[in-house]
């Protein structure tokens, strides 16, 4: 069977070397062999984990925000519950079960799950077949992308979701910036990382980080599908009511640096070693993302730590509620609250971000 490096090596031998956005689009969605397309990465025996998947209270705290949120819009119905990304459909199930203690929010939802990967949308299905009975009848749909989501009052949650759009790379030189590039070594085996020969197109590095600063060698990363995406939501908030939520690793201001990881078996491999294999993902620009939805007309909050949002949203009271209730499980829950918060865990390096249509006050978190 090819793999997804024989495809990869054989579209640059015929048209040249592939920008880093097009090697993580092709790595994480190629339809048949991208990463995310067949598998389910998720948990011990897999590649990574995800803040859900270490404890139910994570999407039972974002369930309660979506749900206070809902009311502070004025209680719309119906309303859109989007979901982009949603894994193996935990946060969601962990959502709705919290969102079912708000009177009249359960009712007025349409949940919206934006997915690629047919096998994780399976999951999703197994996942939230239980829900089916709370929600009105034929309120869970599926979709390729944020686009096709109809029109109306709308909450959005994203956790782990923008680190898996496509980074485009560029590298100061002499010259002036040149965009990186994966071509591949002179006995064809092994992909490399080179410099495109001309300068980028107009407009590719946004003004905003285009790096003062930036000495020779330095590296920016720019996410046009992450832009994209901001302004689309962005647009909609300017129409109608409502909220959405980023959740992610990244930093709180745009700089020079490359941040292009892989993660497999819980362990950073190199990049370019094995497409397809492992998890690739970049870190958040959210100073870029909030530019973007603010120049868009969103009303931009954030980022703040997820360890701080998390607090402030009542982890502590929940932790102990849930240690109460199931006491063998206590060392368990407090050691999930804290990889979820301490500064030396999640708790720093993710982090929270809210759009929120233009007049609403600032949501819970983010007071
Ligand atoms: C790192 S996982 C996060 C999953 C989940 N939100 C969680 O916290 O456990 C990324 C998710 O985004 C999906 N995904 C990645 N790229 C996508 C794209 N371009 N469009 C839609 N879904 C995508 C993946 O299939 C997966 O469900």
């Amino acid at each position: 069977m090819t793999s997804l490096a024989d495809h990869l090596r054989r579209r640059i031998a015929e048209a040249g070397p592939l920008s880093v956005a097009e090697y993580m689009d092709a790595a994480l969605t190629h339809p048949r062999l991208g990463y995310y397309m067949g598998r389910d990465p998720f948990g011990r025996g897999g590649d990574f984990i995800t803040a859900p998947e270490i404890s139910q209270m994570f999407g039972e705290l974002i369930g309660s925000w979506c749900a206070v949120q809902w009311r502070a819009m004025g209680g719309p119905d119906p309303v859109n519950l989007v979901e982009l990304g949603p894994g193996r459909g935990t946060l969601m199930a962990d959502m709705l079960r919290a969102g079912g203690g708000a009177e009249g929010f359960l009712e007025s939802l349409s949940v919206s799950l934006v997915e690629i990967s047919p096998a994780l949308k399976t999951s999703q299905e197994d996942a939230l077949m239980g829900a089916k009975d709370v929600l009105k009848a034929r309120t869970l749909y599926w979709w390729n992308d944020f686009s096709e989501v109809p029109e109306g009052p709308l909450l959005i949650v994203a956790n782990e979701f923008l680190d898996a759009l496509p980074v485009r790379q560029f590298q100061k030189t002499p010259q002036g910036w040149r965009e990186r590039m994966v071509g591949v070594s002179d006995d064809r085996k092994e992909f490399r990382f080179i410099l495109a020969d001309g300068a980028p197109e107009d407009g590719a590095i946004p003004p905003d980080l285009s790096g003062a600063g930036a000495g020779e060698g330095d590296i920016l990363e720019a996410r046009p599908a992450a832009a994209a995406l901001a302004e689309a939501i962005a647009g909609r908030l300017a129409r109608q009511p409502g909220a959405a939520l980023f959740i992610d690793y990244g930093h709180s201001e745009s700089a020079a640096g490359d941040t292009l990881q892989a993660v497999k078996d819980h362990e950073y491999r190199d990049p370019l070693a094995a497409p397809g294999e492992a998890d690739l993902t970049a870190h958040v620009d959210f100073a870029a993302f909030g530019r973007a939805a603010a120049g868009a007309g969103a009303r931009v909050l954030g980022p703040v730590g997820q360890g701080a949002f998390l607090e402030a949203l009542g982890i502590g009271v929940r932790g102990e509620a849930l240690m109460a209730a199931e006491p063998a499980h206590g060392r368990e829950i407090e050691a999930a609250l804290l990889r979820l918060t301490s500064e030396d865990a999640m708790g720093r390096l993710f982090k929270v971000m809210a759009l929120v249509s233009p007049g609403l006050a600032p949501p819970p978190g983010f007071e």
